[in-house]
């Protein structure tokens, strides 16, 4: 019978370290997530699970090369929300942003949070539109490249405020925080990840969460909606990826470490303690990760085309 013919081409997987690619810099919101699962998929590997941060392009530089990676699982990319606004918002890629990938599953949704340098002259939402409508283009906006979650954040939002800001961008908003903090940017929509701690230092300002909900570990920041600008609402999510052609049964074997990741009673409350949370193993399937991708893609791609502002 066929399923006694010896497995000769099938080395054990993992046989060496993973790569996981971050596709932005180093200290911000992906890289934070994936440095924690990471931990733990090493531990149920058997191998390391080594994070490369691969920044640039708004996240395409990374997914670029772990599409273009031998598919057998040793290069897994962990990648949010753009891959599903990258579509629509780039004409010209060098890689397929569709098909280039196998899903290995979801890991995490996260909300974002509309913050300022901390001497900002505004106190609330509705001065700090006022002061945006007054100043314009003369305030810098930080985000991480066309593509990031900061950058369609920002779209929503100078769409909401019917009003542009000038645009700064960096290879992560890892490097982007601190130059809000150093005042020398002014505001930025970024993860709760990413902003929590500086909230709570009062390094930075905060005006708002962008879900529809309050954030229990930021319960004193108003919604957007509360603050005055109803139904402005995103939230990031988190999956992992292989390139295309990456075996079942080592997909299989990645999202059995990744499950390992997110019943991780560590990783629930270190992210609980930035605002977020695994998601359910349940849907952390392969298949489900994909589903909920392509219905992102076409969720998003008629938002994206109205605020109408694309890559080249
Ligand atoms: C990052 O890790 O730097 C972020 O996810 C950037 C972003 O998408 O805004």
């Amino acid at each position: 019978a066929a399923a006694a013919a010896p497995a000769l081409a099938q080395a054990p997987f993992p046989s060496r370290p993973v790569s996981m690619v971050i596709p932005f810099a180093a200290g911000g919101p992906t890289d934070t997530v994936g440095r924690l699962i990471a931990q733990v998929m090493s531990a149920d590997l058997g191998q390391p699970v080594v994070v490369e941060n691969v920044g640039g392009a708004g996240g395409t530089l990374g997914a670029q090369r772990v599409a273009g990676a031998r598919p057998d699982g040793h290069t897994i990319l962990l990648h949010h929300i753009g891959m599903a606004t990258i579509p629509t918002l780039y004409r010209r890629l060098a890689y397929d942003p569709i098909n280039g990938f196998e899903t290995i599953g979801l890991v995490t949704e996260v909300p974002m949070t509309l913050v300022a340098r901390r001497n900002i002259e505004a106190t609330n939402l509705s001065e700090l539109v006022a002061l945006i409508r007054r100043r314009g283009e003369a305030l810098n906006y930080a985000n991480a490249g066309i593509g990031a979650a900061s950058h369609l954040c920002g779209l929503l939002f100078m769409q909401a405020v019917n009003t542009r800001m000038t645009t700064v961008s960096y290879r992560g908003t890892g490097p982007a925080m601190n130059d809000l903090v150093a005042g020398t940017v002014d505001l930025m929509c970024d993860q709760t990840t990413n902003t929590t701690e500086h909230i709570r230092a009062g390094t930075i300002r905060a005006f708002a969460v962008t879900t529809s909900e309050r954030v229990p570990s930021l319960a004193d920041i108003p919604t957007a909606t509360e603050g005055g600008l109803p139904g402005f609402e995103v939230s990031v999510w988190h999956g992992l990826y292989a390139p295309r052609g990456t075996p079942a049964p080592v997909i299989a074997r990645l999202n059995q470490a990744l499950l390992k990741a997110l019943q991780d009673s560590g990783i629930a409350q270190r992210f609980a303690d930035l605002g977020t949370a695994p998601v359910a193993p349940a849907r952390a399937t392969p298949q489900i990760h994909r589903e909920f991708w392509q219905a992102d893609i076409a969720k998003w791609r008629p938002l994206i085309q109205a605020a109408g502002q694309f890559a080249d």
